[in-house]
């Protein structure tokens, strides 16, 4: 079935976040190593990209590697390493041509040099684009992203910056790395696990979520619209009745 037909262009999703996972399970399936599976991986990126700006999505986010996933063998870890290097490098002329901005949210500076060196200058050349932003989740861990929030809050209250009352949900939102993207609208996670994972548990709390058994690999446009029109079937409540909607949809 071709999915993106039966999207509603009425009510695209802003912001997608995806958790791709199944790179490892992918590349054991064909008998080759988890790197194998992480390089089939950027096929799945493309497309998902693709299909996002199709439809009108402004911005797209990958947790491409997480806090936790330092502790997975070395060799994989300078493999993944050298991937985002190479493919950042790479596609360069690709986000000039299409306007496509690129940023990157995590605790950045654990990047080995080359690979911070690399996304400095990719960010700072392409920050003017603005037809779709992809952000790169990297060596990021949510909590940890709150609790860098809270020591800088904590320590502007410290310099008289800022006074107690003044918190609230939007000074909290402006200090966590995510602060100039649009709120999550639905997150897509691969490979049927159902879990988050430590993924912008603040930024996710009115998002609608997307599970796959699709391994990331084999990730496509189509199942992107098929995620899309999942969210597009929800009804979206923010803690309203259906009556309270209905109403105001009339
Ligand atoms: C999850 O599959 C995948 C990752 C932890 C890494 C994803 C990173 C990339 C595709 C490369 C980064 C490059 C760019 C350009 C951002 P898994 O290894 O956990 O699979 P498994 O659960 O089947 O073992």
């Amino acid at each position: 079935m071709n999915y993106l037909e039966q999207i509603d262009s009425n009510n695209i999703p802003q912001h997608v976040a995806i958790i791709m996972d199944g790179n490892g399970r992918w590349a054991k399936q064909q008998g080759m190593n988890r790197i194998f599976g992480h390089r089939n991986a950027l096929t799945a990126i493309r497309e998902s990209v693709e299909a996002a700006n199709n439809i009108g999505t402004k911005a797209i986010t990958f947790y491409a590697f997480s806090t936790e996933n330092w502790k997975r063998p070395k060799f994989e870890v300078n493999a993944l390493m050298r991937l985002l290097v190479r493919t950042l490098k790479k596609n360069l002329p690709e986000f000039q041509k299409n306007g496509i901005q690129v940023k990157a949210i995590g605790n950045l500076n654990r990047l080995p040099k080359r690979a911070q060196n690399t996304l400095n200058k990719i960010i700072e050349a392409t920050k003017t684009n603005t037809t779709i932003i992809i952000t790169f989740a990297l060596s990021y861990g949510s909590r940890e992203e709150i609790v860098n929030a809270v020591k800088n809050i904590s320590e502007k209250i410290v310099n008289n910056e800022l006074s107690i009352e003044d918190i609230d949900e939007k000074i909290i939102n402006s200090h966590l790395y995510t602060v100039s993207l649009p709120e999550v609208d639905l997150v897509i996670r691969t490979s049927g696990e159902q879990r988050i994972s430590n993924f912008l548990l603040w930024q996710i709390a009115y998002a609608e979520f997307h599970f796959t058994e699709v391994l990331w690999p084999d990730f496509r446009k189509n199942d992107f619209y098929k995620a899309v029109i999942e969210y597009q079937n929800r009804e979206r409540r923010f803690g309203k009745t259906s009556e309270q909607i209905e109403n105001l949809n009339e």
